[in-house]
């Protein structure tokens, strides 16, 4: 049977939940504090870049199965199961910061009256949910409810297509009661047979922070073998190649860059360090995958240097703001990193990104950035182009147009997207990563 529903928290998250559990067939009322966001959600236009979003949302507020609202009692006393999609951003110590958890849970407190399952999506540290459900008891005085832990592993820029066939829904719970209803607002999902893990909440808030940070893992080590392969004359593509046809490890996440970024790799991983030492648990592992990202990303510009000589004046074409291609997110970006150390270094920066320009304005008002909204514009006079994101149309770049528009001929592609010999054939200085 189709449940009522309430998401609170209309982010990349909350809003693909949102409108995925709608198109499932539940009813459903969207929260947000942001209520410019909820005036433009209702009127059906997206507050984020995510491909195929505002179909999903004009379908469904069409259907009347979906609408938007601030009034955080209205989503908790029409809803009878509640999601909590809000964000839970780093501390400078690595800690996450519960502070939009702890305001929804202090709502949920002053609007609970009849029996819901409340979900949290968000990613929270180990215990936070048995916090939820005793705060929640002690605060309201109200006992009839359950929690359940259901994280959320969708990658933005394809979030859609990950909500509708997930590799696996996780759902950390403790009544037979809340399970019944987790099987409603999933249902869909069993009749293209999604594995689901029923598992205890503990369990169920680790999955998450162990496999991002197992991919974050991931992503440093073929960096770091790219550096070696660089410098043994090797090729990484033909390593991670050969590597993932071991199907122990799996071709995925077997690509250099620039550095892990995103609002999720590096803040899970650091939540997890600072999660195991609490416990007493040696992280030292986790540890020093943090480490070498940051090493990681400073190596970037430390490359571009030894192509250029000196960046002092230098005018770069810096293609790629986003921390992945098909998202307008910034946070965390390697971009950022390269911006500050582009602007120690007192080079221009010309930067364009066909999605991220507006939040990386916004974010980082500080940075002496030119910003186009054209690629050829941000190239035009630069004496070289360091290219920080994967986007279709950086792996399409006209080089005959960029070769004529630049006053110099150096490119330093931080995602290895372009093809090597004709970028040289074209007549420039190219370098990758992880191709000796
Ligand atoms: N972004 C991802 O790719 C991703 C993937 C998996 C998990 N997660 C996790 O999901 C959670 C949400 O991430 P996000 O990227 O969607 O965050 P976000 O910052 O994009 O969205 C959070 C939303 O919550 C709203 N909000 C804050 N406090 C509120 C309150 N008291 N009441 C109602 N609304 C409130 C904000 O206005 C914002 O719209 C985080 O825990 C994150 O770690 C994110």
């Amino acid at each position: 049977m189709s449940k009522k529903i309430t998401v609170i928290g209309t982010g990349y998250v909350g809003l693909v939940a949102v409108v995925g559990l709608a198109d499932f067939g539940n009813s459903l009322t969207g929260v947000d504090i942001d209520r410019a966001k909820v005036e433009k959600l209702n009127k059906g236009i997206p507050t984020i870049y995510e491909p195929g979003i505002g179909e999903y949302l004009q379908r469904n507020i069409q259907a009347g199965r979906l609408h938007f609202t601030s009034d955080i009692g209205e989503g908790i006393r029409n809803s009878e199961v509640i999601f909590i999609a809000v964000g839970t951003p780093p501390k400078d110590n690595g800690d996450v910061d519960l502070s939009q958890v702890e305001a929804v849970v202090d709502s949920i407190s002053s609007n609970i009256s009849s029996y819901k399952v409340i979900v949290t999506k968000s990613t929270v540290p180990i215990g936070t949910n048995k916090w939820i459900k005793e705060t929640l008891k002690k605060k309201s005085g109200f006992h009839d409810f359950d929690i359940v832990s259901n994280p959320e592993f969708l990658r933005e820029g394809k979030a859609l297509h990950d909500f509708f066939h997930p590799d696996r829904i996780i759902v950390g719970f403790e009544s037979e009661r809340a399970r019944e209803y987790m099987d409603d607002v999933y249902r869909p999902l069993y009749l293209i047979q999604t594995p689901f893990v029923w598992c205890n909440i503990e369990t169920a808030e680790l999955i998450k922070y162990a496999s991002n940070t197992f991919l974050a893992t991931k992503i440093t080590f073929i960096n770091q073998m790219a550096n070696l392969a660089e410098a043994i004359n090797a090729d990484i593509h033909v390593i991670a190649k050969a590597m993932g046809m071991d199907g122990r490890i799996s071709p995925k996440f077997l690509h250099p860059g620039p550095g892990f970024g995103g609002s999720c790799f590096p803040k899970d991983t650091k939540a997890l360090i600072h999660i195991g030492e609490s416990f007493g648990v040696d992280m030292s592992l986790i540890r020093e995958v943090m480490n070498a990202n940051e090493r990681q990303k400073d190596l970037m510009v430390d490359k571009l240097k030894s192509l250029l000589g000196t960046l002092h004046g230098k005018t770069i074409a810096l293609l790629g703001l986003a921390f992945k291609a098909e998202t307008d997110d910034i946070r965390d970006s390697p971009a950022i990193n390269i911006v500050e150390k582009l602007i120690q270094e007192e080079a221009i920066i010309k930067a364009h990104d066909p999605e991220g320009i507006d939040n990386f304005k916004r974010i980082y008002p500080r940075f002496t950035v030119n910003y186009y909204t054209n690629e050829f514009d941000a190239i035009d006079g630069a004496d070289a182009i360091i290219i920080c994101t994967e986007w279709n149309e950086y792996r399409n770049l006209n080089l005959e147009i960029a070769r004529k528009r630049m006053k110099g001929n150096v490119i330093f592609d931080t995602r290895n997207v372009l093809d090597s010999d004709y970028v040289k054939e074209m007549g420039f200085v190219y370098k990758g990563l992880g191709r000796g």
